[in-house]
């Protein structure tokens, strides 16, 4: 949430800053603003609420002397609505100072009482501008703006990345982070922070990323990391790994378009090196070890909204393959709830952003406890790695939409990775079977191409449906995380009251939803499983089309059981049982972003959310 870049370097500060905020308005898009020092040094801020867009415009047609230190931000408001005034930069120091933030000051009320008592003076309602003014306060007495930023993150509680520039100091931006993140990236005669790499990948493929607790200072020429008590730190370097084309549109007509299409690719990538000779290969879990791996008596993922439904998925994988207990658990809900854990408990965080305070808070609970921590996580240089024993990286590429689609595939092919490695360490399937569910996977991406091309007839499906109030989604084993997931994407996407059942519960009370008209997507599982649940969910469907419900049934190829009871049946190519849920995902995600496209709506940034849920 909020995204942040800064920049030092030679004369075009706002050139960087504003491709960065494009880069990273997915994280909020609220207001933006920026923060340059002009040649004659004197600091200009321009901010407005509103989209991005609204910044540029004004930018254009009323412009600021561009320079070559700069800070900009993208908000998506906590404290304070989205107005001009709350927009960042806050300043500080009489206007000499600008400062951005991200996060929540928790204490801001007290250090308010405090500095209003000083004689200060407020022009917004933001937590931010306490930071502004407190920062400014010690920058008049130490003249030093990296101990005077110092100074002040120790008397702040709660989660920030902070950056700060001063017009008495031309050429540096100063940052700290405390559980919000922050990346540097570094360059040739110039330097730049921000949120995440997409930040400034345009300019650099080089990046370091900063710890918990530590300030950066950088200069055109030179990059100094302490932590919060003034001790030089070790950082490590890394190679951003795609380049600026992967997080632009192209020529698609969004970015959830371009990302949807990209699922096939998301799952070949994760894949990639991992199968060999028809086995798993993890060699990411080494540092937790064989030996601790075969003590693992339980496992809990931890993950929130579609990275929790991917959780879920993996369950159903990981015990039939490796017979360990799984439970999966909101991260949120997790660590307020004294769960028990132990060294023989492995907790499985997946994020896409790596970046999710419930989820991180969650990790660090569970590392403290004596948990074994592996993360599924999608983003290099993210928080929730860094705070985990070990890490498997999803390799979909950066996502940009905010609602969560290429990544959700590729969680469940790590999770799946994960389930048949345990199963071969613990001898719990036999080289056979390992190498059938290995090809298994390996044939899924083209799959998915072979969905997305059948799935063009939702587009229509989704125009007809613009005025539908409520749309209900039904699926047994793991078809049920995939109405959960169809149903989230069109909650967030489309406006529309959605929600996901287990088939087997709709007698429970669900059924009395059902009136005539009622739309219902239902997964249906392979007919050609013996043990499948193929007839109890056909007998589901004549349920409520019994009660008048307009059923869109996700359906093998072929499967004949289902054509009579359904209005429209969208084929899936044959799979394994448990591979289903990664074919007839898609067509739900193409779903759910036609219908916010036929409605008008904004399919790549949904009213009130932000990708990177970096706020509790
Ligand atoms: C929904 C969506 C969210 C995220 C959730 C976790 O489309 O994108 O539910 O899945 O906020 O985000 P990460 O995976 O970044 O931790």
């Amino acid at each position: 949430m909020c995204g942040i870049v800064g920049y030092v370097g030679d004369n075009k500060s706002l050139e960087v800053l504003l491709g960065g905020l494009k880069r990273l308005e997915y994280r909020g898009y609220d207001s933006a603003g920026v923060a340059v020092i002009d040649p004659d040094g004197h600091i200009e801020t321009r901010k407005r609420s509103g989209k991005l867009q609204v910044l540029v415009d004004n930018l254009e047609s009323d412009p600021i002397r561009n320079g070559s230190t700069g800070i900009g931000h993208t908000r998506w408001a906590t404290h304070g609505g989205p107005t001009d005034q709350n927009a960042h930069p806050q300043l500080g120091d009489n206007g000499k100072l600008a400062l951005i933030h991200n996060g929540i000051i928790e204490n801001f009320w007290a250090l308010k009482e405090e500095l209003l008592a000083e004689g200060e003076t407020f022009t917004s309602d933001t937590d931010s501008e306490v930071a502004a003014l407190l920062v400014g306060r010690e920058y008049r007495e130490t003249g030093d703006l990296t101990e005077s930023l110092r100074r002040v993150v120790a008397r702040l509680h709660g989660a920030f990345t902070l950056l700060v520039m001063h017009e008495e100091q031309p050429g540096v931006v100063v940052g700290a982070r405390r559980n919000s993140p922050l990346v540097i990236g570094l360059g040739d005669g110039e330097n730049f922070l921000g949120s995440d790499v997409a930040a400034f990948v345009e300019f650099t493929r080089r990046a370091v990323a900063i710890g918990q607790d530590q300030i950066v200072t950088i200069r055109p020429d030179s990059v100094v990391v302490t932590d919060f008590d003034g001790q030089p730190v070790e950082t490590e370097e890394f190679d951003i790994a795609w380049d600026a084309s992967a997080a632009e549109k192209g020529g698609w007509s969004s970015f959830m378009a371009k990302e949807i299409s990209e699922e096939p690719e998301a799952v070949a990538k994760t894949l990639l090196g991992r199968i060999t000779d028809g086995t798993v290969h993890l060699s990411e879990l080494d540092p937790i070890g064989d030996e601790v791996l075969a003590n693992v008596d339980r496992i809990i993922v931890i993950a929130c909204g579609t990275a929790a439904y991917a959780g879920m998925l993996g369950k159903y994988a990981i015990e039939k393959w490796s017979r360990i207990p799984v439970e999966v658990e909101l991260s949120h809900e997790f660590r307020y709830r004294d769960p028990i854990l132990n060294e023989r408990t492995l907790v499985v965080s997946i994020s896409q952003s790596g970046e999710t305070m419930d989820t991180l808070m969650a990790v660090k609970y569970a590392t403290a406890a004596s948990a074994q921590v592996l993360s599924i996580c999608n983003t290099q240089g993210a928080t929730i790695p860094r705070e985990s024993h070990a890490v498997i990286y999803t390799h979909a590429g950066p996502e940009v939409a905010v609602a969560s689609t290429k990544a959700f595939v590729a969680q469940v092919t790590a999770l799946y990775l994960l389930g048949l490695h345990l199963a071969k360490s613990r001898g719990t399937l036999t080289a056979e079977e390992i190498a059938e569910n290995a090809a298994e996977l390996q044939a899924i991406p083209a799959k998915i191409d072979e969905v997305l091309v059948v799935s063009q007839s939702i587009k229509q499906l989704a125009h007809w449906m613009t005025d539908t109030q409520s749309v209900l989604f039904l699926g047994r084993n793991v078809g049920y995380p995939v109405a959960l997931e169809g149903a989230l994407k069109l909650k967030e996407l489309a406006y529309i009251h959605a929600e996901g059942f287990a088939a087997g519960e709709l007698k429970h009370g669900p059924i009395a939803l059902i009136e005539p008209g009622q739309i219902v997507f239902v997964v249906v599982p392979s007919p050609r499983d013996p043990n499948s649940l193929h007839p109890k969910v056909v007998s589901n469907i004549q349920e409520i089309r019994a009660r008048g419900a307009r059923v869109i049934a996700i359906a093998e190829k072929g499967d004949a059981a289902v054509l009579p009871f359904a209005d429209e049946v969208i084929p899936i190519p044959l799979a394994g049982s448990l591979f289903e849920p990664l074919l007839a995902v898609v067509p739900l995600h193409i779903f759910g972003m036609e219908l916010a496209a036929a409605k008008g709506l904004d399919v790549d940034q949904p009213r009130n959310l932000a990708k990177s849920v970096t706020v509790e």
